[in-house]
């Protein structure tokens, strides 16, 4: 990981290119968690990632002397157990292949701790796991180069290359990628707060959420989308809810994508009467967050009867908080 920029405050960037890798001590077993994410968070399509502190997947792996390689799925989710078709193995694979070990064995075991397809960066998760797992068994510490094997892992899923929940999910806190010549990602602490979010009983594909966007937008909605993503950013740093809540708008995404998630606008409308701050579709759905200084229990049950009264739909739900990145759990 190189710094290139440092403060004020709460405030690291750093230069997502792979660099040359340094290797340290290598190890044989270890077991990393990698959390959930929303990417986007309001305005910043592509670009914009908040990590959740739950729920997190869990990656274990052991390097296998005998080059055998086999992916395990713990969980109530039915997931490829193929190593070249699995998010978490895939990104191992090109981690390994990026540190100059192509031909490394390994065992790994994926508990899901969530649910695929559901807009929360579950191919993201297991993706950093599998790539932070990787580097740690051969000894490699650059974040850059483990950012770049998760965004494959990533792309293997969902299609395109993009960073915003995988960044989140390494780095923690609230992030943004500026996608140049080179990737560099941001981070930002963000304030504390109350997370509520809805897993409406629905699957919806990333690869077909962005079918329904246009190919071009109108310059007042860019505009707008500009101001908004300016102000989440300050506010951010400056760890004010209210402007935060003010500037959580979109034009880019969400008003082509609320149509895919039955019953949207009466959630919205259920959740802000509750005492939400603001409500916004988490990645690409169907997820629908918001957020709140307090009251999360009451808002999150208001948006679940929403869910069913106006569209007849299920949901997961749940109350979380701004989190950290994936971590080492145990090496060995
Ligand atoms: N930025 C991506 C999208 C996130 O909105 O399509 C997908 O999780």
């Amino acid at each position: 990981m190189s710094m290139v920029a440092a403060s004020p405050g709460n405030l690291i960037s750093v230069q997502a290119m792979p660099s040359h890798p340094v290797f340290q001590m290598r190890y044989r077993k270890v077991v990393v968690q990698s959390p959930a994410t929303i990417a986007n968070f309001g305005p910043g399509f592509d670009s914009f990632g908040l990590c959740l502190e739950s729920p997190r997947d869990r990656v274990a792996m052991r390097l296998e002397p005998d080059g055998s390689r086999s992916v395990r799925i713990l969980g109530e989710h039915d997931l490829p157990t193929e190593p070249g078709l699995n998010s978490a193995s895939f990104a191992a694979m090109r981690m390994a292949e990026m540190c100059g070990e192509g031909d490394v064995g390994f065992s790994l075991t994926l508990r899901k701790g969530m649910k695929p397809g559901s807009g929360i960066g579950s191919s993201a998760a297991s993706s950093v796991g599998g790539a932070l797992a990787m580097a740690r068994l051969l000894g490699c510490r650059d974040r850059a180069l483990i950012l770049e094997a998760s965004a494959m892992g990533e792309e293997l899923i969902s299609g395109t290359r993009h960073f915003d929940n995988v960044a989140a999910a390494l780095y923690g806190g609230f992030t943004f990628v500026t996608c140049g010549d080179e990737v560099e990602v941001v981070r930002i602490s963000p304030p504390d707060f109350q997370i509520v979010v809805l897993l409406p009983d629905i699957e919806i594909r990333t690869s077909d959420a962005r079918k329904v966007l246009p190919k071009t937008v109108p310059l007042a909605h860019a505009v707008d989308n500009l101001s908004w993503a300016a102000g989440v950013v300050h506010s951010m740093m400056r760890k004010d809810l209210d402007a935060l809540a003010k500037n959580m708008n979109d034009r880019l995404s969400l008003p082509y994508r609320r149509e895919l998630i039955p019953g949207f606008d009466s959630v919205c409308e259920s959740a802000l009467d509750a005492g939400a701050l603001a409500v916004s579709i988490g990645g690409s759905g169907p997820a629908v967050f918001a957020i709140a200084r307090k009251g999360a229990p009451r808002i999150k049950k208001a948006m679940v009867d929403s869910l069913w009264n106006t569209a007849r739909l299920g949901s997961v739900s749940f109350v979380t908080s701004p989190g950290k990145g994936a971590r080492v759990e145990s090496i060995s």
